[in-house]
């Protein structure tokens, strides 16, 4: 009875790393049919992975990060669905508190290690203490630097190539701007005047979010003329500060477009533009705004027309490949696409496709 529910639980790891790879992850290997996957890899699997003396201690930088719940909920869900022990902790922003957790789970015999740092240059010492102690970790989300990658066998990484969901928020505002010339640019220049709102300094996805939505911009031929840029470190309620901030000192009329590194703050900067009578339906008083992640308020907010686009950032399937690695490695299970479900790229990278998330599809995910 267990060995086919694990053997089934292999074959839709399988597919569903098969369909990673459709969605942009670059493998090419066909989804194994149920049958198939029974009688091989499942079975092979199953034989070793003994999912019984499996701990995965698991430090979130904080809780309260809408896009961070999303996957740790996942992987909650899916330590439950593989039969393996989980405990995650709030390491609430502070790098200190967050290697006292480490420390506590090693001291309390955990198995596997999984780490959303705080600081994502303060990784190294995380890797030696999992090393000293033998134990596989994972980290999510804020990705080390290559030399600490390379400092251990048992470290991986579970994200999503940041540079993607630039460019497809800049192309989403591109799109909006060449369908709509006489009303999008507002005062007539031929430029695009544009605000950025920005994430955690220092974190890669706010770096490269921001360079490439301007690079997709620029592609796709336009002139733009940034008219702010600030960070409102991923959080709603400081956006919406920052986009007072903005109306004031810029004029409401003088923005063409705003782009935020992800959908709280592009629903915080939403929030200031309704209290200024925009962005509640009137066409003629619209600023496009475009976020990241796809979180569930955003695609609601996309439905009443309020955000004009997202991307999203897959939080089901990269906590489901950070718990399934922190287990098989715990497992004592070489770590392949075979054992864990999505491609490994350079023996250390998982790396999970953003998708563009418009008008035209964002019912499919909701
Ligand atoms: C980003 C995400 C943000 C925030 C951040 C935390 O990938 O888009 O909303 O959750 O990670 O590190
Ligand atoms: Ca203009």
């Amino acid at each position: 009875m267990k060995k086919r529910l694990f053997a089934l639980m292999m074959a839709s790891m399988m597919v569903m790393g098969a369909m990673v790879g459709c969605g942009g992850g670059g493998s090419d290997a066909p989804a194994p049919t149920e049958g198939d996957e029974t009688q091989t890899e499942g079975d092979a699997a199953e034989g070793s992975a003994d999912m019984s003396n499996v701990e995965i201690g698991v430090c979130i930088y904080k809780f309260d990060d809408t896009f961070m719940t999303g996957v740790r909920n996942n992987m909650q869900a899916q330590a439950d669905t593989l039969g393996a022990k989980i405990e995650l902790v709030d390491s609430q922003n502070k790098q200190a508190t967050q290697n006292d957790q480490v420390d506590t789970f090693i001291t309390k015999g955990m198995t596997a290690l999984a780490v959303n740092p705080v600081d994502r240059t303060a990784a190294g010492p995380l890797v030696e203490k999992a090393s000293a102690a033998g134990l596989p970790i994972v980290f999510l989300n804020r990705e080390p630097e290559p030399d600490v990658m390379q400092s251990y066998d048992k470290v991986w990484y579970v994200g999503a190539k940041a540079e993607e969901s630039g460019t497809m928020s800049g192309e989403i505002i591109a799109d909006y701007w060449n369908a709509n010339k006489e009303t999008a640019d507002k005062n007539g220049d031929g430029k695009l005047q544009y605000i950025m709102v920005t994430g955690e300094p220092g974190h890669q996805d706010a770096t490269l979010r921001t360079e490439y939505s301007v690079k997709a911009l620029e592609a796709a031929g336009i002139e733009v003329e940034e008219i702010g840029n600030d960070t409102a470190m991923w959080d709603k309620v400081k956006a919406t500060e920052l986009m007072n901030a903005f109306i004031t000192s810029q004029g409401i009329d003088s923005i063409e477009a705003v782009l935020c590194n992800n959908d709280d703050m592009a629903l915080g900067v939403i929030e200031s533009l309704k209290a200024n009578g925009y962005n509640t339906g009137d066409a003629s008083k619209f600023v496009p705004v475009v976020g990241v992640d796809a979180t569930a308020p955003a695609l609601e907010a996309m439905s009443n027309g309020s955000l004009l686009g997202t991307v999203l950032n897959d939080a089901e399937n990269q906590g489901i490949a950070t718990t399934n690695i922190a287990a098989m490695a715990a497992a004592g299970q070489e770590i392949t696409q075979d054992t864990v479900g999505y491609e490994i790229t350079d023996g250390k990278y998982v790396w999970v496709p953003y998708v563009k998330i418009t008008a035209e599809n964002y019912k499919d995910f909701q």
